[in-house]
């Protein structure tokens, strides 16, 4: 354990875990301030998507992922930490407050930090080969450690009633949601921009049109991007929590970065078919899809696929406070 104050750039190797967390369409919705070695995490209103996410509620889950990036990154340093969720009432925006701790840091939390730069959301086709059931396991229990859970779907009629909500609410969402989104996707690959989903990001369209990845940029012509035929029978996976409070969206976030980190060191990578949750009536049926009393945040889509670009992150230098 180390006790003397961080050094700057063993706050920089915190901060860039932090900002290596996914967000929706890379909006990258939080902001950070320390106070001594610990790190408060605020979620940014400046980057909302009032449309496509009226209640904030994929912006809290970003900044859940963020938090347990950054206790990862402390943990590579060999500190302990714990969370504090939404530690004053007063400041609902500043949703979590990482405090290092006099115990050691989780041993496996330090060997999920070196997976961290390889995580990315893989919108490409994944290979037929199915998950090895005990690395589902393993991102079972990352959701579970966090207080969630990771309801991976096999089984019929659930599996194919979910794809079908999966593909029904793509043709529902696209209309309204198309240009707000167009600001953060599908820009040309402008090497000045540090957030937003690059187009080179937005993997190629399905070629029968029933893929399960969400296609980002709907009714646009993208230059350079193909069609391909994705996997026959995509491994979907609801990530649920107890409840639909602030606090269980940011829970979900770290949850959310446990379960992706896990799958990065086991090869597994993910993209996301949250379609349905963004629309109230089919993300109950999400969840009673899964057949479980908890609430739908995430749905995942998990395989293995050919390595795909990062996306940009905004420098740290705009992203640390005062901002009092
Ligand atoms: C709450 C949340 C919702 C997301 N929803 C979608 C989605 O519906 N479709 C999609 O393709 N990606 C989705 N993403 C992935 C982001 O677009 C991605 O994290 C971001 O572009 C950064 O890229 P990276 O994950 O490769 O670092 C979501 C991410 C988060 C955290």
């Amino acid at each position: 354990m180390n006790s003397a104050p961080l050094t700057p750039k063993q706050r920089e190797r915190i901060l860039r875990a932090a900002t290596s967390a996914p967000s929706k369409h890379n909006t990258q919705p939080w902001w950070f301030r320390w106070d001594g070695d610990d790190l408060e995490v605020h979620v940014d209103p400046e980057r909302a998507l009032p449309l496509g996410d009226p209640d904030g509620r994929e912006a809290h889950i970003a900044c859940g992922a963020a938090a347990f990036a950054a206790r990862l990154g402390y943990a590579s340093l060999d500190l302990g930490t714990e969370t504090v969720l939404l530690p004053d009432p007063d400041e609902p925006l500043y949703v979590a407050r990482i405090r290092v701790t006099d115990a050691a840091p989780d041993p496996r939390f330090a060997t999920l930090y070196w997976s961290l730069p390889s995580r990315r959301t893989n919108r490409g086709p994944f290979r037929e080969t199915p998950i090895p059931s005990l690395v589902l396991e393993y991102l079972r229990d990352a959701a579970r450690e966090e207080g969630t859970w990771l309801r991976v779907v096999e089984r019929e009629p659930a599996y194919e009633r979910l794809l079908t909500l999966i593909r029904a609410a793509t043709g529902l969402e696209d209309e309204y949601l198309r240009e707000e989104r167009a600001a953060w996707v599908g820009a040309p690959d402008a090497p000045h921009r540090r957030d937003g989903v690059p187009a080179r990001s937005l993997g190629p369209r399905a070629l029968d049109g029933t893929g399960t990845v969400r296609d980002l940029a709907v009714g646009r012509d993208i230059p350079g991007r193909g069609s391909t035929a994705f996997e026959r029978r995509p491994t979907i996976a609801v990530l649920e929590t107890g409840g639909d409070s602030v606090a269980e969206w940011l829970i979900a976030g770290q949850a959310l970065l446990r379960v992706l980190v896990t799958g990065t060191r086991y090869g597994i990578a993910a993209s996301f078919a949250n379609q349905p949750l963004e629309n109230p009536d089919l993300r109950d049926e999400v969840a009673s899809e899964a057949r479980h009393y908890g609430t739908a945040q995430m749905v995942l889509r998990l395989g293995t696929g050919t390595e795909v670009p990062p996306t940009p992150r905004r420098p740290l230098a705009d992203v640390v406070g005062p901002r009092t």
